[in-house]
């Protein structure tokens, strides 16, 4: 299994492409699905989820071609109507397949995604949503067994026990595509994933408003035929890691054709910690030169700190003097890389759904275990700053992730290299 051998200690410096987002790429692919005609999506970035969305839209019906980040895809006849287990279970986004199917098919077969390295991970949400479309849902033999006569505009509730939901707000977004009528979905998901799948959807010719807000409606219509060229926004967890990457390396990076107003949460914490970013026309530049501060991170939606960035924010607090804290509250188990940084000489306490991190005055050079994606992008991260050679395991969950990480870094000076 491929490993990523860090020598730390290397400043980075220069400029770094952003890729395309990954989390809107997925929900696009799938969307993709609901016409007749060939969609041409740009900026996708190559990625293992990518491929591995490529690789069910295929067994779906879909004819694709993808090449330097251009996805073209022309399904102008399903051929089946169910994701398989062994599909979903490699990439919970397969369940966009759910909604997709729906509007075009008024049927659907989708392996239920199970719980992750980052806790239970249930999808009542997106069953309760679709279910108020007018879709009979029946759970039997792992499978979500979706079939509707016809799909109604409703009103749609997407109130959680943790708020409301990006993935079942595009889930129900995509099947109300096929609706009669008009839906409305309250409260809706504001990441910006969700208004990049909403804006291309009305490209296609969908009628969709309020995306960005709290509530959302979709004006579905029968029978999509219309073909469309999109470009897929740049992926601002990446743009994050790579801002951090600057952070803990007393480096000096420009993000090219990183969106800013995507990321407010991560700059405003950046700039408290004391980086220094400015933003000009061509993306971000971050410098990590200079003293540090502790600071209180607490995880929110939209346009809160973004959960995909506590890990990150984790490895470089670590080495920054003082006392500060990370508070998760999205998801229930997503601090596994604290106990792989204190093998590398952090000092953390996990207090519920805190961690308490004590800046040390250096990292150490370990053997640590990757367990998911934004872990293992910590892990590096960590590994950069560190002393002597720190060896991540498991990086394939990297490679589900961040196109082409090892080489960017090592781009901007990083020692690091993959081998066995
Ligand atoms: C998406 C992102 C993920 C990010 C997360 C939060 C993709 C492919 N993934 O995940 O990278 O970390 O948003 O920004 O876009 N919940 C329920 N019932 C449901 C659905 C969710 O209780 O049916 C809970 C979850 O357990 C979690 C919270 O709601 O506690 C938010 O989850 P959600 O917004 O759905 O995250 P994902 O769409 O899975």
């Amino acid at each position: 299994m491929a490993k990523f051998f860090i020598d730390g200690g290397a400043r980075l410096s220069g400029e770094v492409n952003v890729s395309g987002a990954k989390n809107s790429a997925l929900p696009i692919i799938a969307a993709s699905l609901l016409t007749k005609k060939q969609v041409v999506l740009e900026n996708i970035p190559d990625v293992h989820d990518v491929r591995t969305m490529i690789q069910l839209a295929e067994y779906l019906g879909a004819r694709v071609e993808f090449k330097r980040n251009v996805l073209r895809i022309h399904t102008p006849r399903l051929r089946r109507v169910a994701a398989p287990y062994d599909i979903v279970t490699r990439m919970r986004a397969s369940y966009y397949m759910l909604g997709t199917l729906i509007a075009r098919n008024k049927k659907a077969v989708v392996a239920m995604p199970g719980g992750c390295a980052i806790g239970p991970r249930p999808v009542d949400l997106h069953i309760r949503g679709l279910a108020a479309l007018g879709t009979r849902i029946e759970i039997k033999d792992g499978y979500i067994h979706a079939h509707a006569q016809s799909i109604a505009g409703n009103k749609i509730d997407l109130q959680g026990p943790k708020g409301t939901s990006v993935g079942a707000t595009i889930n129900v977004m995509l099947a109300a595509c096929g609706a009669s009528g008009t839906a409305v979905i309250s409260p809706a998901a504001v990441e910006p994933e969700v208004v990049d799948v909403a804006n291309f959807l009305n490209a296609l010719g969908v009628e969709i408003s309020g995306q960005g807000s709290h509530e959302i409606k979709v004006r579905g219509c029968s029978g999509l035929d219309q073909g469309v060229r999109y470009r897929i926004i740049p992926d601002r967890i990446e743009a994050g890691t790579f801002a951090v990457a600057a952070a803990i390396t007393g480096g000096d990076l420009l993000l090219k054709g990183a969106a800013p107003e995507h990321m407010t949460g991560v700059i405003e914490k950046l700039i408290e910690i004391g980086v220094r970013v400015k933003l000009n026309g061509r993306g971000i530049s971050v410098n990590g030169h200079g003293k540090k501060n502790a600071v209180n991170i607490c995880v929110a939606p939209y346009p809160g700190f973004p959960t995909d960035m506590q890990a990150q924010f984790m490895a470089l607090l670590a080495t920054v003097p003082g006392t500060s804290t990370i508070r998760e509250s999205i998801f229930e188990n997503r601090f596994m890389q604290a106990i792989e940084l204190m093998r590398m000489g952090a000092d953390i306490t996990i207090e519920g759904d805190t961690a308490v991190i004590d800046g040390v005055r250096e990292l150490s050079g370990a053997q640590v275990m990757a367990s998911d994606l934004r872990a293992s992008s910590a892990l590096v991260l960590a590994g950069l700053a560190a002393s002597g050679t720190t060896i991540v395991r498991r990086v394939y969950h990297l490679d589900r992730g961040y196109e082409r990480f090892a080489f960017k870094l090592r781009r901007l000076g990083a020692r690091i290299r993959r081998g066995r």
